[in-house]
């Protein structure tokens, strides 16, 4: 009987040959072909570990696997294109160094406008996870910071605060919401220093960062034909528009599934009239606007169920009309009725 060596696993000839086959076809490298057989080696809760480190980003997954946090969200079609182009990239950049060929480590850095709740902070959340997996960020963590965090009140103050922002947030994405608020006092505003120390700092950086500037569409081409010198180092900008109708009963029915909730047809039927009501509304937050509306419900199934000792687990789970027709949003429609449901 053969001895296994402690801590490994013998490997299937069927998952020894086809990297064998791939590296004398030249279609992988000799260094490749090694952390292949060594992965084969591995036991698979190893290999499973390395994935989440940058010295083995997406060996063994496939796009689909790497790009899944963001494939999971409702619509976003442009950011989801954009976003394969990126792993091509940089799936393409790592072989071509395995080959010795000249690779860049292209690290963009990107403009997000849209309104309210449309899902910019939540994507650039996701973005920053997946080009770690990518190795395109050593970490992948997003700091969120606005004018405040950035700007001080005498000299000095503004360029040691937005130093403190670049340097937390370091191998992850910075994101800006509201950037435009940068130029709000004019010329001789700290704003202004702030920008200049990103911009500097993103030069420093720049292997292993990502600023995204977020907020408002027409703010935004102001803010950034205000300065110039922004402009070419945002080579991307996303817009990212409000959810149609239909995307946004898909949202609110991947919240409710992920709570462990259901609602009941009636349910959605109210759910959608409060929709059509708020999409009128200028505060209208979208994707926001939609967990309002579900969390609302959820803590009056709460009150509805709390003194109920015989409810069952399906009890439990469903949010029926009645938890929609009476909640916060609801009171603010014109024909605003408690509807019964039990
Ligand atoms: N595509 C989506 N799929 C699932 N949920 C979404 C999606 N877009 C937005 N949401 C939900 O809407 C909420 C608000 O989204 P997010 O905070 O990303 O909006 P935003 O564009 O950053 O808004 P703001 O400009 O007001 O900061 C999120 O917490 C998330 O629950
Ligand atoms: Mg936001």
């Amino acid at each position: 009987m053969t001895k296994v060596p402690k801590g490994n696993i013998t490997p299937e000839r069927s998952k020894i040959e086809p990297i064998l086959t791939e590296f004398e076809h030249g279609r992988i490298s000799a260094p490749m072909a090694l952390k292949k057989l060594h992965q084969a080696y591995q036991k698979p809760d190893r290999v499973a570990q390395d994935h989440g480190t940058t010295d083995a980003p997406y060996g063994l997954m496939s796009r689909e696997q790497v790009l899944a946090p963001l494939y999971r969200l409702v619509g976003l079609s442009t950011i989801k294109r954009m976003t394969e182009e990126m792993f091509a990239h940089a799936v393409v950049q790592r072989r071509r160094r395995e080959f010795g060929l000249q690779a860049d480590k292209t690290v963009t850095h990107m403009v997000f406008t849209g309104r309210p709740g449309t899902g910019k902070t939540l994507v650039a959340r996701t973005l920053g996870s997946i080009f770690a997996e990518l190795g395109i960020l050593s970490k992948g963590a997003m700091v969120e910071v606005e004018r405040a965090d950035l700007v001080g009140e005498y000299v000095g103050q503004t360029a040691q605060k937005t130093k403190a922002c670049l340097d937390r947030a370091a191998g992850g994405v910075l994101f800006i919401d509201e950037a435009y608020a940068l130029a709000r006092g004019g010329a001789r505003d700290f704003g202004r220093e702030a920008v200049d120390t990103l911009v500097k700092g993103m030069e420093d950086k720049r292997d292993d960062l990502i600023v995204i500037l977020a907020g408002y569409e027409s703010e935004m081409q102001d803010f950034l034909d205000l300065n110039p010198g922004l402009r070419s180092r945002f080579p991307i900008t996303v817009s990212f528009p409000d959810y149609s109708e239909r995307e946004l009963l898909a949202i609110a029915k991947e919240m409710v599934n992920e709570r462990d909730y259901i609602m009941t047809p009636q349910a959605i039927n109210v759910f959608l009239t409060i929709l059509r009501h708020e999409r009128l509304e200028p505060s209208f937050g979208n994707g926001r606007t939609v967990r309002n509306i579900i969390e609302s419900a959820i803590r009056r199934q709460a009150l509805r169920l709390s003194d109920q000792l015989e409810a069952t687990r399906s009890d439990l789970m469903e949010l029926c009309e009645r938890d929609f027709s009476g909640g916060d949003v609801h009171d603010r429609l014109p024909h605003a009725r408690p509807n019964e449901c039990w």
